[in-house]
């Protein structure tokens, strides 16, 4: 785990070298440990470390394409939404994330997380 330094809605969590490609690197926040994702194509998603199934942790599963598989009983979370893949149906947080350069940063204070519902702007619905 490592620690984050805020920047107004901003927090910068490091940098997209700090995750393994196709893996992922948990941060610790005050809303929870939340997963950074890399895909091949080195796009971030950040999504709260807990599979909507029964919490198995999604920074331990398989990332493929913009898709976790989770390492627990293999529910299929899209990386963009949080959304369980059919037939399984659930939804874990989601955070927005920055990449400026090579520095990635998320937005707490919008995220949707599972446990407190959508905060502030978020759109998802
Ligand atoms: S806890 Fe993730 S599939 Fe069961």
């Amino acid at each position: 785990m490592d620690s984050i330094m805020t920047d107004a809605r901003w927090t910068l969590v490091g940098t997209i070298d700090d995750i393994p490609v196709l893996g992922s690197r948990v941060v610790r926040t005050p809303d929870g440990d939340i997963a950074l994702f890399r895909t091949a194509a080195d796009e971030v998603f950040a999504l709260e470390d807990a599979c909507p199934h029964k919490q198995g942790p999604l920074s331990q599963g398989i990332v493929h394409g913009r898709r976790v598989t989770c390492p627990l009983h293999n529910w299929v979370i899209e990386l963009a939404t949080g959304e369980a893949v059919a037939p399984d149906e659930g939804r874990t947080g989601h955070v927005p994330v920055r990449v400026e350069g090579r520095s990635v940063s998320i937005a707490l204070g919008m995220a949707r997380l599972s446990r407190g519902g959508c905060r502030k702007a978020c759109a998802h619905v």
